[in-house]
């Protein structure tokens, strides 16, 4: 019998990227099952999004208590009960002086996001950072920086877009040290205003707080403040992306908690609701008020089901999951630290909650790109899907989901210490 892996070889263009050709059959918890009657630990959560773990029986019996009543009705024709009520309880969630706009992927919610930055401020441009994933869409990619394939044979893409360099300390983009430097990171909005546009033309800053794709890069707390600072005082909207590092990831219900900052807008998706596609815009309600009827829409956002199971999904990450997030992110960063001091070629280790990069180096730390893909075979071997991020794919990116156990962080520490014994010999 063919796997499913060789019969998608016939039906799917190989556009979208697959990190492994597992065919699986079930999901439940940390776990995925697979058509081979594998069981694998699964460190990368969907990419982030099922944060409560698969299948939580809480969010399930949501959906299925919502399955009952409608599948859609549309928020174009008329409100529904998890609608507004996932709606009151993100603006309780993020200051209750915000607003909501539901959509179905992160792309569009920062598509939404940007729309609306330039509708309230009727200025042309954006100031995005070099590195930076926001998304596949035509202007999402036009903000995405994190690798240029994401971007070749398509350009001619939104004008107008300018890039900023992120305060990735490892690798000094001002080649100052961690520590020791004067942030020069934060000096350098007065350069591009200068140089390259005014910032009375410039709508927004869309920023995520700590980087995903690019690389799990926790930004400094003084260059998150200066950013807030540029905006305040030039009448620029700060736009956090908040899709890969919300609903819990790093400790928090949202990353920029950590950086005691606030948004004018945010996007979230992915975590939202555990595996159904939905994402949203939230913006501070002065703002919002200001979007008027068809400036935005979509037959899709906000789909009842998806709201039902994303009200669960809050529940239970502000009835625990938030926390164990906190407490076990704190555990596998010390269980991996104790691999750093093993394995030179574990060059870095960073990040918030169970948001956590590992980068990986030769000896004069150029980027092991190689090791990093030996090293993610050998662990599915042994049962653990890692995944990489990173412009060059030597980060390995944990995204462990929240209801994650110290003995699934022992089991998945165990595994990564073997892999890294045979590849790092190699
Ligand atoms: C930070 C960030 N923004 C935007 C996106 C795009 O989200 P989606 O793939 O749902 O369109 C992603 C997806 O990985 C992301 O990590």
């Amino acid at each position: 019998m063919l796997t499913m892996y060789e019969r998608a070889q016939k039906v799917f263009p190989p556009a979208a990227g697959r990190s492994t050709q597992l065919g699986v059959v079930r999901a439940e918890g940390a776990y995925v099952y697979t058509e081979d009657g594998r069981r694998y630990l699964d460190f990368a959560s969907g990419v982030a999004v099922a944060n409560t773990g698969h299948r939580h029986p809480a969010v399930v019996h949501a959906a299925e208590e919502q399955l009952k009543k409608a599948i859609h009705v549309g928020h174009n024709v008329a409100w529904y009960e998890p609608y507004v009520t996932l709606g009151e309880r993100l603006v309780a969630a993020t200051g209750g002086d915000t607003m909501v706009y539901f959509s179905n992927s992160g792309a569009e919610a920062n598509e939404g996001a940007v729309k609306l930055a330039k509708y309230v401020t009727r200025r042309p441009a954006v100031i995005a950072f070099k590195g930076a994933f926001h998304g596949r869409t035509l202007g999402t990619i036009s903000l995405t920086t994190s690798n240029s394939a994401y971007r070749k044979h398509y350009e001619g893409l939104l004008p107008s877009v300018y890039f900023a360099d992120y305060p990735y300390c490892y690798r000094c983009p001002f080649g100052q040290e961690a520590g020791q430097c004067d942030f020069a990171c934060t000096q350098q909005f007065t350069k591009i205003f200068k140089h390259l546009v005014d910032p009375e033309e410039v709508a927004a800053i869309i920023m995520e707080p700590v980087a995903g794709e690019g690389g799990y890069i926790v930004p400094p707390v003084e260059f998150v403040r200066a950013v807030r600072q540029v905006c305040n005082e030039h009448g620029i909207k700060l736009i956090f992306d908040e899709i890969q590092t919300g609903f819990g990831r790093t400790g928090r219900l949202f990353a920029h908690e950590h950086f005691g900052v606030r948004p004018d807008i945010m996007s979230v998706a992915k975590g939202i609701a555990s595996g159904f596609p939905l994402s949203a815009v939230i913006g501070k309600r002065e703002l919002m008020e200001k979007w008027p009827a068809g400036a935005h829409g979509g037959t899709f956002g906000g789909n009842p089901v998806a709201c039902a199971a994303a009200v669960a999904t809050l529940d239970l990450l502000q009835g625990g999951l938030v926390e164990n997030a906190r407490v076990q992110g704190a555990y596998f960063m010390a269980r991996l630290q104790e691999l750093k001091e093993r394995f030179s070629c574990l060059g870095d280790l960073r990040g918030l909650g169970l948001m956590i990069g590992a980068e990986f180096v030769g000896p004069h730390k150029e980027p092991a790109t190689d090791l990093v893909r030996h090293l993610q075979a050998a662990c599915l071997e042994r049962g653990l899907i890692l995944l990489n991020c990173g412009a060059d794919k030597n980060v390995i990116r944990f995204i462990a989901p929240l209801i994650v156990t110290k003995e699934q962080i022992d089991q998945a520490t165990e595994i990564l210490g073997e892999a890294l014994a045979t590849v790092a010999s190699r």
